[in-house]
């Protein structure tokens, strides 16, 4: 029976090889859309974003014909395309009935702003058929809660007249003023990565001067610059540089500051890096939530490379909504065209990092600093600190209950109490300091009173925290801890790969448990032990903080009250 039903099936048609078959229309179409681009895998993910910028989803057919030009199975190239967010896929024959999405952020700093009233009130009053509303995390504005995105067009504080009016306006990213390529080299820019190409300045030098001035990764996990410059430099051969300004952790938004105000120190720092450790090429992975930065970037790229200052050659990748390509081993897979799955270490990626090659990565803020230390001397960096224990100065990602949120610039090691009142105009009123993140969503919540740690790598540790990439974010009397910490744990648990089964599982069983205000500490410190213990990655070991934190520190509200 079985046999004569299969028999029966679909017919072959004789002209045609065996599986699913390209049409010309659609390979014609993407042959034109990707255009310049080289059919190398390491480009899947940019052809990826051209057909989704034009035809608002990538739909099966182009998908297929994708494979086709890359060489790839159709399969790998749907696992790809179905790992990040801001790609939509479609069967052939339907499309996406939307004009334009709006991207709302959810996160916690737009949580406590009214995110979700603001999504609720919104979808009453805008056309649904016509205009997506997506609910999404941070998007790096969050000094400026609730955010959100109208095609690539920010919105700060945003209302939902806001977004109703910005829907029937140019959605195209707004580019603020920045400082340009002649406004840098006006003001001396430029003028160290001119010693290093005239010898003057070498990497031995280089590397005694960052070690003395203290610069640590400020990426989150605050590897000393100098040691992994050395590191890179031990190996042979062929190695590549990466730029990490994925700058996905909830609260942070200092690379983007920078990058829209000032985005030639970082391209400096870069160059300098790469001629000094000898990398060939530069990879620059930066957020597709950033539309405005991206187009700066390619403005400013396109100017330097007419003038002598361009020797290490640097191609930009975008992301594509995906927090864990934040994660270097993650962005280097992304970056490879694959899906950001983090890698097993060892080996490290100064050994064995972009396509099996060693490789430099630092984070935007990281290269901001250096042309500036490398001129000014170690002493200068070093002395801004908050005194002899804590070297430098930091750009804090302020957000929450404060009067003035923002980018504060301020030495290394300050007291939250002091970074609050001293930059940050104070809390803002009727509002008392109940609890802070030292380092955006993973580096745990702690209470008030311990506003009097100095905030630098190392001090929230033994408290099972850190301050990461120094997103601060404060809230108050009012705000409820059990809500902020399942905020935290619904972000990990969407943003999960879900590579390790501690992760994928324990994130969605702590928000049901949390949820329904379990109060089984023995199950939650389990859960906690085995996430900790047993995931590839930062994500899922540090997942689990603010819970601790909560269990430690505001213990009281699993029991109902505030
Ligand atoms: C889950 C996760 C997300 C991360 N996201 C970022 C990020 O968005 N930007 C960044 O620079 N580093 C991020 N990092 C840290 C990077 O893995 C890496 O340490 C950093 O880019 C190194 O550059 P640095 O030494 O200059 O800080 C993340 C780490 C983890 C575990
Ligand atoms: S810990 Fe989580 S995010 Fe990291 S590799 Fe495992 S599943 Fe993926
Ligand atoms: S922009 Fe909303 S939390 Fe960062």
């Amino acid at each position: 029976m079985l046999h004569s039903k299969l028999t029966k099936g679909v017919k072959r048609d004789p002209s045609l090889p065996k599986g699913r078959q390209i049409d010309d229309i659609s390979e014609k179409e993407i042959k034109e859309l990707v255009g310049d681009l080289y059919f190398d895998r390491s480009q899947l993910i940019e052809a990826l974003h051209l057909i989704q910028d034009k035809f608002n989803c990538l739909s099966q057919r182009h998908l297929k014909s994708l494979s086709e030009l890359f060489k790839l199975s159709q399969a790998e190239v749907f696992e790809v395309a179905s790992f990040y967010h801001h790609f939509d896929i479609v069967k052939d024959g339907e499309s996406l009935d939307h004009e334009l999405t709006i991207r709302i952020c959810e996160g916690l700093s737009c949580e406590m702003a009214g995110a979700q009233h603001l999504i609720k009130n919104v979808k009453e009053i805008i056309d649904e058929n016509k205009i997506r509303i997506q609910k999404v995390p941070c998007i790096g504005r969050c000094a400026n809660a609730p955010a959100a995105q109208v095609g690539k067009k920010a919105v700060n504080n945003a209302t939902p007249l806001k977004l109703l009016k910005f829907s029937k306006e140019d959605t195209t990213p707004e580019i603020p003023d920045y400082q340009n390529l002649s406004d840098y080299l006006n003001i001396g820019g430029y003028e160290c990565l001119k010693k290093v190409i005239a010898k003057k300045l070498n990497l031995e030098n280089a590397i005694s001067i960052l070690a003395k001035s203290g610069l640590r990764g400020l990426g989150g996990a605050g590897f000393p610059a100098d040691k992994k410059w050395q590191i890179v430099n031990s190996y042979n051969g062929l190695r590549y540089m990466t730029i990490n300004g994925d700058e996905g952790e909830p609260g942070t938004f200092k690379d983007r500051f920078w990058l829209e105000s000032e985005p030639h120190k970082m391209l400096e720092g870069a160059q300098i890096a790469a001629l000094l450790v000898g990398c060939n090429k530069i990879y620059l992975y930066m957020r597709d939530e950033y539309p405005a930065v991206l187009e700066i970037l390619k403005a400013e790229i396109e100017k330097l490379e007419k003038t002598n200052f361009w020797l290490v050659p640097m191609e930009i990748r975008r992301g594509a909504g995906a927090y864990i390509c934040g994660e270097e081993s993650a962005m280097i897979e992304s970056i490879e065209g694959k899906r950001g799955l983090p890698r097993h270490r060892p080996p490290y990626i100064a050994e064995k990092g972009l396509f099996g090659r060693p490789t430099l990565n630092h984070n935007i803020e990281t290269l901001f600093w250096i042309p500036e230390i490398l001129s000014k001397g170690s002493d200068w960096f070093a002395g801004l600190g908050f005194n002899e224990n804590h070297k430098g100065v930091r750009s804090y990602s302020v957000s929450g209950r404060v009067l003035n949120p923002g980018v504060k610039v301020a030495p290394a090691g300050i007291p939250l109490r002091k970074l609050i009142d001293d930059y940050c105009g104070g809390m803002l009123p009727g509002h008392k300091l109940k609890a802070f993140f030292p380092g955006g969503a993973s580096g745990g919540i702690f209470p008030a009173k311990m506003c009097d740690m100095g905030l630098d790598f190392g001090i929230f540790e033994p408290h099972g925290g850190f301050v990461g990439s120094h997103a601060v974010i404060i809230l108050s009397d009012q705000d409820s801890i059990l809500d902020a910490v399942i905020n935290t744990i619904k972000f990990f648990k969407h943003e999960s790969c879900g590579q390790c089964t501690p992760c994928r599982n324990g994130t969605e069983k702590l928000i049901s448990l949390l949820s329904n205000c379990n109060k089984d500490v023995e199950l939650y410190e389990d859960l906690m032990m085995v996430m900790r213990d047993s995931s590839i990655c930062g994500l899922g070991q540090a997942a689990t903080n603010c819970l601790n934190h909560l269990l430690k520190y505001f213990s009281e509200e699993l029991n109902g009250t505030r």
